[in-house]
């Protein structure tokens, strides 16, 4: 069995997906890639909108894809993303129940869980 991806390796598959980021109107292109458990990757960009609210963050172009695909959540290890993620990113991720985040942020590249993205966060619990 190869050996799984490293978060730097997930990373760089984040970053080489951003370049095809359909971002014209923001310019601002993010890739993310995500581990599965199995040792997919499943990568996502952003899709903007000339509609501008219309526009799906790369995140949730990567989980949906995934869903697509027949994972749920709880089969993800990582999720890699070439920015920091939005708020409503966070509740994507929170709900996919990714064990941790890698992401860009100015120069530094940051690892946190999802409860540290988003504490006390709204879940299924509450409903
Ligand atoms: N964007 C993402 O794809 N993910 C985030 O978590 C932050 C923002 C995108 C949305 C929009 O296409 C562009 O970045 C500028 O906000």
């Amino acid at each position: 069995m190869s050996s799984p991806l490293s978060d730097v390796e997930l990373l760089a598959a984040a970053d080489a997906a951003a370049e095809r980021a359909y971002a014209p109107y923001s310019g601002f292109q993010v890739g993310c890639a995500v581990l599965t458990r199995e040792g997919r990757v499943v990568e996502g960009v952003n899709v903007e909108n000339a509609a501008y609210p219309l526009g799906v963050c790369a995140e949730r172009t990567a989980f949906s894809r995934a869903i697509v695909e027949g994972y749920r959540p709880g089969d993800f290890i990582a999720a890699a993303i070439t920015a920091s993620p939005c708020g409503g990113c966070r509740q994507w991720l929170h709900e996919m129940g990714v064990e941790r985040v890698v992401f860009r942020n100015g120069g530094r590249v940051v690892t946190m869980t999802t409860d540290e993205l988003l504490p006390e966060s709204f879940d299924s619990s509450n409903l």
